[in-house]
């Protein structure tokens, strides 16, 4: 399988945080989630792949090329939104199409009006005068406008109403459907993931705790619930996330060590939020 992105060993080491040989892949033609608490390290491994920070180990492909030796080659065909926006402040909506076009090779004209026009964003307002929601509109519109093979978008849908992010989900399920392009995603709305991501990475503490399929991640994990006597030790060894009651437990557990859940217990089936949730409390130990 051709993967548009190949993150192996990532490594970088801040005073107080260590993003701890991540490794994941992106197989081309899919959308990756991209999910962890605040501080887990998803906007670190972001800039290391872009190489806007330099990485103290590890190996990040683009198309099969280094992100550092091929940079320039590779910088063609990704788009990249943050949560702050680039532009400059004085610019026209309708002037950032010229001010950004001659950079891209692929740029088009008929996408960028298009995604202006879907997106409702007012052409002659400036940078400084658009609402949060306006400005991410705005950078997703030139993000799409270029025919990148690869958007990498850090929490596109934060600040976007309701109805926005619908209309972006269907534009980024839309974007993938030639099956040449993939999308690197992290956010919070985890219900925008359980709609249109294929594969999922978490990352906790700047390890990688999971990546792959989202079905894989979802089967792949069991909460379950038992009463104050139900707790056998090689049980809670085993748990991720075991809070403990007057009345009962919970915790994660792994699908495959299911054998040490007896009858009285309850399991059910979590959704990507709980199982945030779960690994926050602890539990999980990493190499
Ligand atoms: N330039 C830096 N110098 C020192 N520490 C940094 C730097 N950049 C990030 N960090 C630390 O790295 C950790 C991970 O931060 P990062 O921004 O990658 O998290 P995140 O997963 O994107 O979180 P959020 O969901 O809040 O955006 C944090 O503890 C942060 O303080
Ligand atoms: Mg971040």
């Amino acid at each position: 399988m051709n993967n548009a992105l190949e993150v192996s060993n990532l490594r970088k080491e801040f005073r107080d945080f260590t993003l701890n040989n991540v490794s994941f892949s992106l197989p081309m033609g899919y959308i990756m989630g991209f999910v962890g608490q605040n501080g887990a390290g998803k906007t670190t491994a972001i800039s290391l792949i872009l190489n806007m920070t330099g990485r103290d180990g590890g190996e990040v492909k683009i198309f099969g090329l280094d992100n550092i030796r091929d940079e320039k080659k590779i910088k063609q065909d990704i788009a990249v939104v943050f949560d702050d926006i680039y532009f400059v402040d004085s610019w026209r909506v309708r002037e950032v199409e010229k001010a950004l076009k001659n950079f891209y090779n692929g740029w088009s004209s008929e996408l960028y009006s298009r995604y202006i026009k879907n997106f409702n964003l007012p052409v002659n307002k400036r940078v400084k005068e658009l609402s949060r929601g306006m400005k991410m509109k705005l950078m997703l519109a030139v993000a799409m406008s270029h025919g990148a093979k690869l958007l990498i978008l850090d929490e596109p849908t934060s600040g976007l109403d309701p109805v926005a992010r619908d209309e972006l989900l269907e534009i980024l399920g839309a974007y993938i459907e030639d099956g040449k392009k993939s999308i690197l995603f992290s956010t919070h709305i985890t219900s925008d993931l359980e709609r249109i991501a294929d594969y999922i990475t978490v990352i906790d503490h700047g390890n990688i705790f999971y990546t792959g399929t989202k079905d894989d991640l979802l089967e792949g994990y069991s909460i379950v619930k038992g009463g104050p006597n139900d707790l056998s030790g090689p049980l809670q060894k085993k748990l991720i996330g075991l809070s403990k009651t007057s009345t009962g437990f919970s915790g994660l557990i792994r699908s495959s060590e299911k054998g040490l859940v007896s009858s009285e217990m309850i399991t059910e089936q979590p959704s990507i939020d709980e199982i945030l949730v779960f690994i926050s409390k602890g539990g999980v130990r990493y190499e």
